[in-house]
């Protein structure tokens, strides 16, 4: 794996004015934000910047929080290496959200994946002590993958590990995670914590 270098990394056209207070949480690729919306009122104690690098999706949540008076929700329309290596603060994130990150199926695209990129190092740099990594995807090859990756070439434990076709114990999460489970499809659920 090659080292990660952060001043090949190009600056990052957003910005935080202030820096959101501990707890803080951090999801990268947040989609059109149902996952943020719920997380940030069912804990209004804790803070959460919800970043995606699609204008059209983060205008989508940007509508579905209207009314909702969040305070603790910061969103960032941002690419991820760019943000996180610049504007968040090493040692600031107790929980990183990865939810159905693109899989980049393709051998021709596997050093696209989270797992297998430098800039990994800098999610987890960007961790507290005792941070963990949520992850979940729809695909079976992503999931042994990712574990793989985390395991031995992050240093993380497996804290949690589960899979669930046609129903969830919980509501789904995210926009995506309705449609697999709709689908039928089987999604795989990963909390990946420091040793
Ligand atoms: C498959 S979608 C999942 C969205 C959401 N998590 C869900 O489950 O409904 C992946 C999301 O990651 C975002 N994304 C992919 N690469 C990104 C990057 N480098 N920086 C920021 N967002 C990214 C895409 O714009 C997209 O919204």
């Amino acid at each position: 794996m090659r080292i990660f270098k952060k001043e090949h990394i190009p600056k990052p056209k957003v910005t935080l004015d202030v820096y959101p207070q501990a707890p803080l949480d951090l999801e990268i690729g947040c989609g059109v934000g149902l996952h943020p919306i719920a997380y940030c009122r069912a804990n209004p104690q804790r803070n959460l910047i919800a970043l995606d690098r699609s204008r059209l999706r983060m205008h989508k949540m940007e509508k579905s929080m209207q009314g909702l008076g969040l305070q603790n929700l910061y969103m960032v329309c941002e690419d991820a290496d760019k943000f996180v290596a610049h504007e968040v603060k090493p040692g600031s994130i107790e929980n990183l959200f990865l939810l159905y990150p693109n899989p980049y199926p393709k051998k021709a695209q596997a050093n696209k994946r989270w797992h297998q990129m430098p800039l990994m190092a800098c999610f987890l740099d960007a961790l507290t002590r005792e941070g963990r990594v949520h992850l979940a995807t729809n695909e079976a090859f992503y999931a042994q993958e990712a574990k793989r990756y985390f395991v031995e070439q992050w240093q993380l434990r497996v804290e949690y590990e589960a899979s669930y076709q046609n129903q969830l114990p919980f509501m789904p999460r995210t926009h995506f995670e309705k449609k697999y489970i709709e689908r039928g499809e089987t999604i795989y659920d990963f909390i990946f914590a420091k040793r």
